[in-house]
């Protein structure tokens, strides 16, 4: 629990209030438990040393500073959505795990490129996506769509029975259709519709918002047997087959942009999302860390005795992890609607001639 010692500080009134709410909401099964509550603590609680001063126990881990020397270049977001509009159309995948703003970031993006002129497809394979809601309003240019799983394996289903199941007996229809049960036909009507998108992104902006994580690398695990299987019979000389994960390892086409938070588990994570991409040769083109402390201008002293720790994290991040690095400030307001996404996007005025 955070709680905040400035209350003239809307950062950590803001942090408090999460909390606060959070806890007044809690489902009746939960709330009804025995609870114990751990204030947040100045140092990360990775080691021995800060998990017996996590509980009180020991003294507080004297915290490393940052390295000095490293410079911490992380730009803001207007500056991402610049470098990704001058590409003119292409796939913008934004990953990471629950809850880093994957969903916030890709929303903005998208605004942030209809802000530069472009006609934006903003959609995700997310089943628990919030798209809709966070872009309330509309916004001329932008189509917001989805991948619902269940409506893409009934669209694949109907499909099939349509064109497999036109010329088979009663008897046939009923055996394709059992076969069209099992849970393989999910995965392909999803790897399906992900490849429309792909497509798309040929000829047009399309910002993708994934599910956390876990989920993502299935489809990516979908499209890598896709491609194994659609290539296995071209050998030398063949040279017409192109399939989704090309496209995703074609950095004139995709650009694919990791979300964090910027804590120790959270970038560990983020670098072994980081990992399984380029196994599948994807190369992530930017990170962008959310919900930066440091950037939020907050005087709390226990927020600012974090900072050291944030800081450790993004010298992490700009001293290796990413090609490039992107920063959003922690928002007293959470971002939500087309007019707060855009002032997060919006391009610099050219400054005046003199
Ligand atoms: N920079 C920020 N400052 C304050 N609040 C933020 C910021 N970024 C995101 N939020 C809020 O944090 C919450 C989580 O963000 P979001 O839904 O974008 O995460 P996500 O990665 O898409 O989550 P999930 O994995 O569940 O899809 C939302 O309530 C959002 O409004
Ligand atoms: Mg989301």
């Amino acid at each position: 629990m955070f709680h905040a010692s400035r209350p003239d500080d809307p950062v950590a009134r803001a942090i408090e209030a999460l909390g606060r709410e959070a806890l007044a909401t809690l489902p009746v099964a939960l709330a009804d438990l025995p609870r114990d509550e751990v204030p947040l603590r100045p140092f990360d609680t990775v080691g021995l040393p800060a998990l017996r001063a996590l509980l009180g126990r020991g003294p507080e881990p004297a915290s490393a500073p940052a390295e000095p020397g490293v410079t911490l270049s992380a730009e803001p977001l207007a500056h991402l959505a610049d470098e990704l509009a001058a590409m003119g159309h292409g796939l913008i995948m934004v990953m990471g795990k629950g809850g880093v703003g994957k969903t916030t970031i890709a929303a903005a993006l998208a605004v942030g490129l209809v802000q530069r002129g472009h006609s934006v497809h903003l959609t995700t394979t997310d089943p628990a996506a919030h798209v809709a809601e966070i872009l309330a309003g509309g916004l001329d240019g932008l189509k917001v769509g989805r991948i619902d799983p269940k409506v893409e394996t009934q669209a694949y289903i109907d499909k099939i029975m349509r064109t497999r199941g036109k010329d088979l007996d009663a008897q046939g229809r009923a055996l394709l259709l059992e076969d069209l049960q099992s849970p393989c036909t999910e995965e392909v009507a999803v790897f399906h519709a992900f490849s429309r998108v792909v497509n798309e992104a040929r000829s047009a902006f399309v910002v993708l918002d994934t599910a956390p994580t876990g989920h993502s690398l299935l489809l990516m695990d979908a499209t890598g047997a896709y491609h194994r299987q659609a290539t296995r019979h071209t050998g030398p000389g063949v040279k017409n087959v192109v399939t989704p994960l090309m496209r995703l390892q074609d950095a004139s086409l995709t650009r694919v942009i990791i979300v964090t938070l910027p804590e120790v588990t959270p970038v560990s994570q983020a670098a072994a999302l980081q990992d399984d991409l380029r196994r599948a040769n994807i190369e992530p083109w930017a990170w962008v860390i959310n919900k930066s402390v440091a950037a939020s201008g907050t005087s709390d002293p226990l927020l600012q005795a974090r900072l050291a720790g944030e800081r450790r994290q993004v010298a992490r991040i700009a001293g290796g992890l990413a090609q490039r690095t992107f920063v959003l400030p922690w928002l007293p307001e959470p971002p939500v609607g087309v007019e707060a996404l855009g002032t997060l996007v919006r391009p610099k005025q050219a400054p005046s001639a003199s």
